[in-house]
């Protein structure tokens, strides 16, 4: 399916996965709205963009509040008449401490990598509906298919956009419109996974694999395409280890955090110190 002329909204679009996926699907003439809250970012990006001939709208959108939601939507039909594809990119990530952290980030986390992504499908569904056609486009994780230690804010917001998938496909896939959560690993060049790396020091297992971001920006093009239900993007040999877990859970669980636990400690560490102790109301220096 050529994507030439298709409207697609990306969230999240001013940096790491969301910028280069933006890139990509410019590169096969689509129509697009960047959103996200730094605008300077998605202005540059639009000039960018638009000198190889794309036709952008920057909408500045922060996905946690519902106004600029509704915002989005009513620029997008405005200027384009309709919206094809919706691709929920915006997140942030949330690797702490759980018993420290702020309940102002988990609400934070909640709301912009899931509340978000929901409320701005169900502004979306109804034109795709009156269209017959359209592509909702999650992006979960690894973390949502099993949660790594540190990572229980992140990996139940990433579980919460595959379930929210699994629903919308059941609800509308007769209708025209399908639903894909897309599931990277730990994502190279640009994003959350390349800033941890750079503040920690440290880099994950070779046993948990990783991608790119060129890779996950294949994957949304095939998920438009195709519609499948899910695709994990990560090393091949990492999907038997999925598999396993899925049959003995046990097993699993003691597999992801063998090889996970250190790495995400150190982030949940350097995450701690980011916010100077602020992290918690409840929080409790000797056990950091
Ligand atoms: N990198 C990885 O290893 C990895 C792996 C699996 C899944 N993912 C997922 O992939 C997505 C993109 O991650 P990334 O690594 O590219 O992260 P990133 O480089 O930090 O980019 C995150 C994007 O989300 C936007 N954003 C954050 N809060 C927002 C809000 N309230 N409203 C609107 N936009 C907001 C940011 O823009 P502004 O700050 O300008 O708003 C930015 O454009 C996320 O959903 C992440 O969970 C990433």
């Amino acid at each position: 399916m050529s994507l030439q002329d298709k409207v697609i909204i990306i969230t999240g679009a001013s940096a790491g996965i969301g910028r280069d996926l933006a890139a990509r699907l410019a590169k096969e003439k689509a129509r697009i709205v960047l959103a996200a809250r730094s605008e300077d970012r998605l202005q540059q990006l639009s000039t960018e963009l638009s000198e190889g001939g794309t036709d952008v709208l920057v909408v500045r959108t922060d996905v946690s509040d519902p106004n600029d939601l509704s915002a989005l939507v009513e620029q997008t039909i405005e200027r384009f008449q309709r919206i094809d594809v919706l691709i929920n990119n915006a997140g942030v990530e949330c690797f702490c401490h759980f018993e420290h952290v702020a309940t102002d980030e988990i609400l934070q986390t909640i709301e912009t990598n899931l509340t978000g992504a929901i409320v701005l499908s169900r502004l979306v569904v109804p034109h795709m509906l009156q269209q017959g056609s359209g592509a909702i486009i999650n992006m979960a994780s690894t973390a949502g298919k099993h949660c790594p230690p540190f990572g229980s804010v992140y990996g139940a917001t990433k579980a919460g956009l595959i379930g929210f998938t699994q629903g919308l496909r059941g609800e509308y896939l007769d209708r025209g419109i399908t639903a894909t959560a897309i599931c990277p690993g730990f994502t190279k060049n640009g994003g959350i996974y390349d800033r941890i790396v750079q503040a920690t020091g440290k880099k994950t297992s070779l046993a948990l694999g990783g991608t790119s971001t060129k890779a996950v920006a294949n994957a949304v093009l095939k998920a438009i395409q195709t519609g499948p239900p899910e695709l994990i993007v990560n090393w091949p040999p990492v999907r038997p280890a999925m598999v396993l877990r899925e049959i003995f859970p046990r097993i699993g669980e003691v597999l992801t955090t063998a090889v996970s636990r250190r790495f995400l400690r150190k982030a949940a560490e350097m995450s701690a110190h980011k916010t100077d102790g602020a992290h918690s109301e409840n929080s409790d220096p000797s056990t950091a």
